[in-house]
């Protein structure tokens, strides 16, 4: 256990939530060094924000007539009322302005549903299986900028099966995405990964490539 206070964090969804969802239970139930402030939506709809408020967690969300601005002014006034160390983007679809990814750079993290960086945007599974790929997967990254296009910190990697569907793998992928985003997120409370001149850092190591977990082998989810 550390013994610093847990990492104060924002999380942006846009639908379902269930990498929030899994964030959020493992914070709550201290397995990570995370303290979930509130929970941001881009859509009024997204599921995840009853499962957000369920957990107890402030969830937050605008309809375009509510309040004047933007999404993004409406953004940057919450997380400036906040003041998050650190946003966690899980299933959020909105590509944020450059101006707002460089004022939390270093500080937010993305999961991206593909071993980048192969597949950047959107229908990963779909074009995997196009592809004939064998291999797939899921990255946790920084974000910068560029979609999709950050330092890549830890991936999950799956087989692509014959008799894959899209949506057998994506489910086969998305188990994954539980376990590997909630763990980045604990480094980043424990002060294991930090941001240091333009990259990120492991355990005093800057991390070159990324970390792979196999998952071929495994069984998760469920
Ligand atoms: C996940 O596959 C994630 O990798 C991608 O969007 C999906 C979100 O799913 N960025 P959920 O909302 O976390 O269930």
């Amino acid at each position: 256990m550390s013994a610093r206070a847990p990492l104060k964090l924002a999380l942006l969804i846009s639908g379902r939530g269930s990498n929030m969802t899994a964030i959020l239970r493992a914070a709550l139930a201290q397995e990570i060094a995370a303290h979930p402030a509130i929970v941001i939506s881009d859509r009024v709809s997204a599921a995840g924000l009853a499962s957000a408020r369920e957990l107890g967690v402030a969830a937050a969300a605008w309809r375009g007539e509510a309040r004047q601005g933007t999404f993004e002014e409406m953004l940057l006034a919450t997380l400036e009322e906040v003041q998050p160390e650190a946003i966690a983007l899980a299933g959020f679809m909105r590509i944020l302005s450059p101006a707002v990814v460089t004022r939390y750079l270093g500080r937010m993290l993305n999961i991206h549903p593909s071993l980048l960086p192969a597949y950047r945007g959107l229908h990963t599974h779909a074009r995997v299986l196009a592809a004939g790929d064998t291999e797939h997967g899921a990255s946790v990254h920084f974000v910068i900028p560029e979609l999709d296009a950050g330092p890549v910190i830890l991936q999950s990697k799956v087989a692509v099966l014959p008799a894959d569907t899209e949506a057998a793998l994506a489910a086969r992928v998305l188990a994954t995405e539980h376990v590997i985003y909630p763990r980045v997120i604990d480094w980043l409370g424990t002060g294991r990964l930090v941001w240091r001149a333009g990259a990120p850092w492991l355990d005093g190591r800057r991390l070159e490539t990324p970390i792979v977990e196999d998952f071929r082998a495994a069984s998760v989810g469920g």
